[in-house]
């Protein structure tokens, strides 16, 4: 796979832009009408759909780093499997909907040449996916306890201001913890508040205005430990509680948090990925005497 033809799927998908909900709706039309069985895989409203979409296409445009994010792209591969349901033959007709909804999409504009990187791009990493897809896979309803989605929950909690406000209030204790403050130094609060609100506001059923990486590849680079995710999550909980919310949407919205955790955790540095030069893997040293957050 060479360079220009990343470097062509990466532009393309940055010229697609904002018209990726429109492209969206173009590949569920050609995947389920070619594989009406795919429905069951691909459920969920119009927001979910287009969310799972530009989760892919995410994924593909970091292929520049392909070699750097192989663990990580295995890592997708087996979450697929085990997660969603997903099996090895399901990668043609997607990647088929797909070149079918570039052509639609950008007309004279899909060139041999861009349709060729894109088949080059698809099959590196969907190689790379498929032997990750265990044979043991769950493919029952508890399937959907870990997809980091609950299709209602943004209207039961009462809408993005109160997630925005939640998370204000989650990263202010954050900033200031002594282990996990770490992770933090040098960042723009206000501007993970809102990223983290865009992100969430789609697992929570509602429009996907998140533009970041997914993030699996936004943590690539620091080892984040169980035990530090499970300090996270009592933070996390607190700041639900403290805006008057209920107990059950505080397991709701835990539920969805916890869906995202697979991708993030590390067992050691070696496990960290580097998507750059000059960027070092990100480790905190837990404080001596250090008390984990209590919820
Ligand atoms: C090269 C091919 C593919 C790439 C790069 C890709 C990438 C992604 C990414 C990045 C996510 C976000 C969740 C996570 O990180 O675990 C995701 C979710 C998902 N993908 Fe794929 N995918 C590919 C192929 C497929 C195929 C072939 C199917 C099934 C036919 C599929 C079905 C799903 C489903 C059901 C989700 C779950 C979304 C959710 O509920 O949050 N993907 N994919
Ligand atoms: C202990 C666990 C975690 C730590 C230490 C951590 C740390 C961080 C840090 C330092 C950033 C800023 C990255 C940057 O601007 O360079 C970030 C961004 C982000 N994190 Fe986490 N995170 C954790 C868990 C999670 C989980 C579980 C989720 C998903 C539910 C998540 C979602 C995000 C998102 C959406 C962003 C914004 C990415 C962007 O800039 O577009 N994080 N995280």
């Amino acid at each position: 796979m060479s360079f220009e033809n990343r470097q062509r799927v990466a532009s393309c998908i940055e010229d697609i832009g904002t018209d990726i909900n429109q492209v969206s709706q173009i590949f569920y039309r050609h995947l389920l009408q070619d594989t009406p069985a795919l429905s069951r895989i691909f459920s969920g409203n119009t927001a979910t759909l287009n969310r799972k979409f530009f989760n892919m296409l995410a994924a593909l445009k970091n292929v520049k780093h392909l070699e750097k994010i192989e663990a990580s792209i295995h890592q997708l591969g087996e979450r697929h499997g085990q997660q969603y349901a997903v099996l090895s033959e399901h990668f043609a007709p997607t990647k088929k909907a797909l070149m079918a909804a570039l052509e639609e999409h950008l007309g004279d504009g899909f060139t041999a040449e861009l349709r060729q990187a894109w088949d080059e791009v698809f099959d590196a990493v969907a190689d790379l996916m498929k032997p990750a897809i265990s044979h043991t896979r769950r493919i029952d309803d508890d399937s959907q306890a870990l997809s980091g989605y609950d299709g209602d929950l943004l209207q039961t909690i009462g809408g993005e201001d109160v997630v925005l406000r939640i998370h204000q209030r989650f990263y202010d204790t954050i900033f200031d913890e002594p282990w996990l403050g770490k992770f933090f130094r040098g960042k723009h609060e206000t501007t993970l508040a809102r990223k983290q609100t865009e992100f969430m506001v789609a697992a929570f059923g509602g429009e996907n205005r998140y533009r970041g990486d997914t993030p699996a590849f936004v943590h690539m680079h620091m080892l984040i430990t169980q035990e530090q995710l499970e300090a996270r999550e009592a933070i996390l909980r607190n700041a639900i509680r403290d805006e008057g919310l209920s107990e059950e949407i505080v397991e709701r919205w835990i539920k969805v948090d916890r869906g995202f955790w697979s991708g993030l955790v590390k067992a050691s540095e070696e496990e960290c990925v580097l998507k750059c030069f000059g960027q070092y893997p990100v480790v905190a040293k837990k404080p001596d005497g250090y008390v984990p957050p209590s919820s």
